[in-house]
């Protein structure tokens, strides 16, 4: 994709292709010959992971959507006929379904991944950028499937979600209405949910084809956080990454398994195996496990519009944090203060993430505001400001030349 191309096409029908469609030397260049950083470590194996994540959602998804009836009095049915009739029902949607944790789980290790390492920086702006418009999709996508089944908590929390557009001021009402296409959520909402669960993947995979894409012209980013001087620095993306991949994937599904064979309901919720009822509201209602922190943030706050400018914007920032981050050093593994801030960050989001699991009551309530209040500090505060004081560790020279004394040399002198 970028650079010089050194794909030689060997058989005559290569040839033949190369000048009219060149489909094989852009995966050559891209995905076999690419000089890839040699020191990548195994938290740059997620993106793959995550590829074969929404290979394994959209193709369960396509089979389960050959027997799920979109119908508010048929589609519950329809799940259960899936479960106890159609062959190997059962193993699609259990497949589907904690798929769609694996997928979240995946995520967020890529993510903070690259908040660690400062994949967002200059010149990976607009690859970080794509990436959170994926994140976003992804919400959407899961938040409409869970819809899908049409059980208790498939509905109330279309009916809890939904209600937040109806804070928005002046046009609230209309713009509800208009997403329920009626006047509660009901068979239409059903029916375009499903219509957008099925699109909204496709549209996942043509930002995922633009993120590998943004990716691949300034190239990786590494645990070091420093540019490749060269040839030296990298290595052939395959075998080398192939392979590591590739084994990492498999380690990812003996995990991913593990929930399908042997604890399938564990992540989901009870209430989603008794029938959608409008009448009747669950005790408590809370989203899948990946939401809980957003939940956190949207009852953290009084009010119910601020509860959902809130909950938006704290995903909205992610956008800017290539413009937050004042430091000019990538890696945090070269900034001493920010890995103390960056590891409380990840305990502020798994406080949050218990804390959506709990009532929203008494002291639960106070701790949610902290970690709500924190949450925002770290982005609006504490990145700018620690980029400008914080004085980094020396970076080493290159990727290939670590900062050890050369061999045969006699020790460095302890500092
Ligand atoms: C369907 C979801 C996603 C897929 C399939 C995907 C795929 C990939 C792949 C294959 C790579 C290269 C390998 C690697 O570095 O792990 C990558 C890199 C990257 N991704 Fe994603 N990604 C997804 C979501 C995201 C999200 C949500 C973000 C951030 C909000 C993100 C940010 C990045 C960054 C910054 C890099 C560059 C890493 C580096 O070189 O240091 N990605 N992604």
């Amino acid at each position: 994709m970028s650079g010089h191309s050194t794909y030689e096409p060997s058989t005559g029908f290569e040839k033949w292709l190369d000048v009219r469609l060149p489909i094989v030397r852009l995966v050559y260049d891209s995905f076999v010959v690419f000089p890839t950083p040699a020191n990548l470590n195994y938290w740059w194996t997620f993106g793959g992971i995550l590829t074969m994540c929404l290979a394994i959602q959209i193709v369960t998804g396509i089979v389960l959507a050959m027997h799920y009836v979109a119908s508010a009095d048929q589609a519950f049915q329809s799940v259960e006929h899936i479960m106890r009739n159609v062959n190997y029902g059962w193993l699609l949607r259990y497949v589907h379904a904690n798929g769609a944790s694996m997928f979240f789980l995946a995520v967020y290790i890529h993510m903070f991944r690259g908040l660690y390492y400062g994949s967002y920086k200059e010149p990976r702006e607009v690859l970080w950028i794509l990436g959170v418009l994926i994140f976003l999709l992804m919400i959407a996508t899961a938040f409409l499937g869970y819809v899908l089944p049409w059980g208790q908590m498939s509905f109330w929390a279309a009916t809890v979600i939904t209600n937040l557009f109806g804070a928005i001021p002046l046009i609230g009402d209309p713009v509800r209405e208009w997403l329920w296409g009626g006047f509660s959520v009901d068979n239409p909402t059903l029916n375009r949910f499903f219509s957008l669960h099925y699109l909204l993947p496709f549209v996942i995979a043509g930002v995922v084809v633009l993120h590998i894409w943004a990716l691949h012209v300034p190239g990786n980013n590494n645990p070091k956080g420093i540019d490749v001087k060269g040839p030296q620095d990298t290595v052939p993306f395959h075998p080398y990454y192939t392979m590591k991949d590739a084994f990492a994937a498999t380690l990812f599904l003996i995990l991913f398994s593990y929930f399908v064979f042997f604890n399938p309901t564990i992540l989901g919720h009870t209430d989603n195996y008794i029938e959608a009822n409008p009448l009747v509201t669950p005790d408590h209602i809370v989203p899948e496990w990946y939401f809980l922190p957003f939940y956190a943030i949207l009852r953290a706050i009084p009010d119910k519009l601020m509860g959902v400018v809130a909950m938006f914007a704290s995903i909205a920032i992610l956008f800017l944090v290539p413009w937050l981050d004042t430091s000019k050093v990538r890696s945090t593994t070269f900034r001493p203060l920010y890995k103390i801030f960056f590891w409380i960050l990840v305990a502020d989001c798994l406080l949050l993430g218990y804390l959506g699991a709990m009532p929203a009551e008494g002291a639960y309530v106070i701790w949610a505001r902290i970690a709500t209040a924190y949450y925002f500090l770290h982005f609006l505060v504490i990145m700018p400001v620690l980029g400008l004081i914080e004085t980094p560790r020396k970076l080493p020279e290159s990727i290939s030349k670590p900062v050890l004394p050369d061999k045969g040399a006699a020790p460095a002198p302890a500092e």
